[in-house]
């Protein structure tokens, strides 16, 4: 296994896990976010605010196509398989995709007072719920396992993804 692909909403953990997985295995890690980031020498708060969303969702198809095939564990951004294209990339690569699932009160816990993520900005409680129900439907589509994260640890999140993807053919 030289490949996987971490999926989920902001702050379900795709990054820390990302980082642990590729340690553990010995293969680069490779964050979505960071390579967009890099590409437009601009963080992602001020893609967004400079040339808005549809600008920023270009760039992550296109570093998305970039870095599929490469070897590692490659963390994307919370909406990378919301777009058509990007899932399909997702469902037709070989490459295990693991859904890294946390529930609404997880999430909106660890992100309080997160001012890097953009699109949580203007969100009320019934427009946050919306996008979360909204978003599970295409995390569904793209996975090839799911993996609960509430109430884990990183490590214990790490152990069950390693002891999963040993029994999913690549
Ligand atoms: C986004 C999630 C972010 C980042 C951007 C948009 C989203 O990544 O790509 O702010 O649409 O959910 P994280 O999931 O790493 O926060």
């Amino acid at each position: 296994m030289t490949r996987l692909i971490l999926i989920g909403f902001m702050g379900s953990g795709k990054t820390t896990i990302g980082r642990l997985l590729a340690n553990a295995l010995r293969l680069p890690h490779l964050d979505l976010d960071d390579l967009v980031a890099a590409d437009a020498n601009c963080s992602i708060a001020q893609i967004f605010t400079d040339q808005g969303e549809a600008y920023f969702r270009d760039l992550e198809s296109q570093a998305l196509i970039s870095v599929i095939r490469k070897p590692g564990i490659l963390s994307t951004g919370g909406g990378t398989p919301v777009r058509e294209e990007n899932r399909q990339l997702l469902i037709d690569s070989d490459t295990p995709v693991v859904f890294l699932k946390a529930s609404p009160e997880v999430i909106v816990n660890r992100l309080k007072g997160d001012h890097n993520r953009p699109l949580l900005r203007q969100l009320d409680t019934n427009q946050f719920m919306e996008l979360y129900r909204k978003r599970e439907w295409f995390y569904n589509q793209a996975a090839d396992m799911t993996i609960d994260t509430d109430k884990k640890t990183p490590e214990k999140i790490m152990r069950e993804i390693l002891a999963q993807i040993r029994e999913v053919p690549v």
